[in-house]
């Protein structure tokens, strides 16, 4: 069944120095997500946000926070996200010997499961998990930085992970992160994603454009 589109604008690109500034801006700007990249400088060569950061951001509402944790080794911090107040918890395929057993260690704290691929992962990497998850994220750009170039080559696999969330029957988010322009949204939204992650392009025009800007790209996208 198709769903509506939803946005999931990236605190990545806001400044740090207003990041609750920031959040207040995305939730009076009708963001459906928040979406907090936690990158460690060793899975991806950045270091962005902690637990802490996304507990004290939690104080400031209630809308659904996606964190998408970059992290290897994963299992050593993946409670205190869990504990921070996430709503969905996002882990790479890429990370980790242990898929399974992350994916159950958040379903058993009451959390959202999903499971991101970077762009040279194969849409079967998701098979042995389908049937546990509740999002899928495509990466359509090699993750580590906001503001990087779509990589158009991914609306094939887009589309192939469209084909197997639909054979499953299960509600599942399919999600793309990396190079969402209100040009771009239109493209993905055709092959089938239904949450939409855009950092650089939600921020372009400081916190006052945020909410131009993800209304921009919800008209590219229904
Ligand atoms: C990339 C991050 C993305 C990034 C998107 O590693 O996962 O969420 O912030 O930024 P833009 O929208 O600027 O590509
Ligand atoms: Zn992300």
């Amino acid at each position: 069944m198709r769903r509506s589109t939803r946005i999931a604008p990236s605190i990545l690109s806001a400044d740090f120095a207003e990041l609750g500034a920031a959040v207040d801006s995305l939730v009076a700007g009708g963001a459906d997500y928040i979406h907090i990249d936690v990158m460690d400088g060793h899975f991806v060569p950045n270091l962005t946000i902690g637990p802490a950061v996304v507990k004290a951001l939690r104080k400031r509402t209630d809308r659904t926070f996606d964190t998408h944790l970059m992290i290897s080794p994963l299992e050593p911090l993946l409670p205190d996200f869990l504990d921070a107040g996430a709503d969905i918890v996002t882990v790479h395929a890429e990370a980790g010997p242990h898929l399974h057993r992350s994916v159950q260690r958040i379903r058993e704290a009451g959390r959202r499961a999903g499971v991101a691929l970077n762009p040279g992962t194969p849409a079967s990497a998701v098979d042995a998990v389908l049937g546990d998850i509740d999002l899928v994220l495509a990466m359509t750009v090699d993750p580590g930085f906001g503001g990087q170039s779509f990589l158009r080559a991914q609306c094939a696999k887009i589309a192939a992970l469209r084909a197997r969330i639909d054979e499953s029957g299960r509600e599942i988010d399919l999600e793309v992160d990396g190079g969402i322009t209100d040009e771009t949204a239109a493209e993905v939204r055709a092959a089938g994603a239904d949450v939409l992650v855009a950092g650089s392009f939600v921020f372009a025009d400081g916190l006052e454009g945020c909410a131009g800007r993800i209304r921009r790209l919800r008209e590219a996208a229904p």
